[in-house]
């Protein structure tokens, strides 16, 4: 595996990979991606084997703009429509129908789930291919998703070549809306929040699993067990009054108040788009540490901390 800049070599070699059926990682305004010709079988078979991905969980495809995303959807609804203009390039996939002629992208399901990237380094990789791009978040599957090069490095030590844009700006994955309900549904909470999506669409349905206890359960990929460091994750009301007995040391903490007496410490911000750029870098530095647990404060039970709440609470099982 390499490490190259994103310069005309660099980009060139990606290319060159792609149009090869093999894959790339690059870096999104989320988290990385693993990359593929997203309609090649062989090289979504390669993401699959290399993240060691249920079959049963589809991949969202990249492309560079709205036309190229109205192309693989058999229905381009007028919601599709408003959002796009709202919102890419930017961190909300749409799931509609997948066009007829278009096999399916890892998983066997009626549907597609597409977005645009706000990358400068993605969009150029989704230009010179001129392929679409399937794209996973860039690590074992059930691990912590990669915000660095170097996360992908260390968790897909067999990917061919990694293109390095940069630390990922928003740091935690899309938003996931199913537009093919009657009411769109929030199948993964992410990056932007429901407010300015609901401004466009109006009401959203949020799954049951989403109100009560901060996950989205019925996004096929969103088994309850993700976003996983090695340590053990245990989420506290309060974190100066655990009882520790028992713990596997050394004991973290990471918060967004005030640290305690840990063996190791990572304080984010108290702000929930902060905390979450920061996130999966403070859960991969505690386990570069080799922490054997990790004591998290529970954020607010508010909408602004859903998608935060939500890879908490998966971290943690
Ligand atoms: O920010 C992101 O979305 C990143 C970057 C690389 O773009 N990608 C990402 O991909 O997080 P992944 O594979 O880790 O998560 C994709 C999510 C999964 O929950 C999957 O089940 C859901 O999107 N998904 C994909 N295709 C779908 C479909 N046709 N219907 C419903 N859900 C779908
Ligand atoms: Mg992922």
């Amino acid at each position: 595996m390499t490490i190259v800049g994103p310069d005309a070599g660099g980009l060139r070699r990606a290319v060159e990979l792609l149009r090869d059926e093999s894959v790339v990682a690059f870096p999104t305004e989320t988290v990385y991606g693993l990359g593929a010709h997203a309609f090649s079988a062989k090289a979504v078979a390669e993401v699959y084997r290399l993240k060691n991905r249920p079959s049963w969980n589809p991949l969202i495809v990249h492309v560079a703009n709205v036309a190229a995303a109205r192309a693989l959807a058999h229905e381009w609804p007028d919601a599709a429509n408003e959002l796009a203009a709202q919102f890419w390039p930017g961190p909300l996939t749409l799931v509609v129908e997948r066009a007829k002629h278009l096999p399916q992208v890892g998983a066997p399901t009626p549907t597609i789930a597409i977005r645009v990237p706000a990358h400068e380094v993605a969009l150029k990789l989704l230009e010179a291919s001129n392929l679409p791009l399937a794209a996973p978040s860039a690590n074992r599957s059930e691990g912590i998703s990669p915000t660095t090069a170097e996360h992908v490095l260390r968790s897909l030590p067999d990917v061919p070549l990694v293109l390095d844009g940069g630390p990922a700006s928003w740091g935690i994955e899309s938003t996931v809306l199913d537009l093919t309900t009657p009411t769109p549904t929030l199948l993964r909470p992410g990056a932007l929040a429901l407010r300015p999506l609901r401004e466009v669409t109006g009401a959203i349905a949020l799954p049951e699993a989403v109100v009560t206890d901060g996950t989205a359960r019925p996004s096929p990929g969103m088994s309850r067990r993700h976003y996983a460091p090695k340590a053990t994750v245990l989420l506290v009301d309060d974190v100066k009054t655990v009882d520790r007995s028992g713990l596997a040391a050394p004991v973290a903490v990471l918060s967004y108040e005030t640290a305690g007496d840990y063996d190791a410490a990572e304080v984010l911000s108290a702000d929930p788009r902060e905390y979450a750029a920061d996130l999966y870098a403070a859960l991969h530095r505690l386990d570069d540490a080799g922490v054997g647990t990790i004591i998290v404060q529970r954020p607010p039970d508010t909408e602004d901390w859903l998608a935060v709440r939500d890879r908490l609470s998966r971290a943690a099982r």
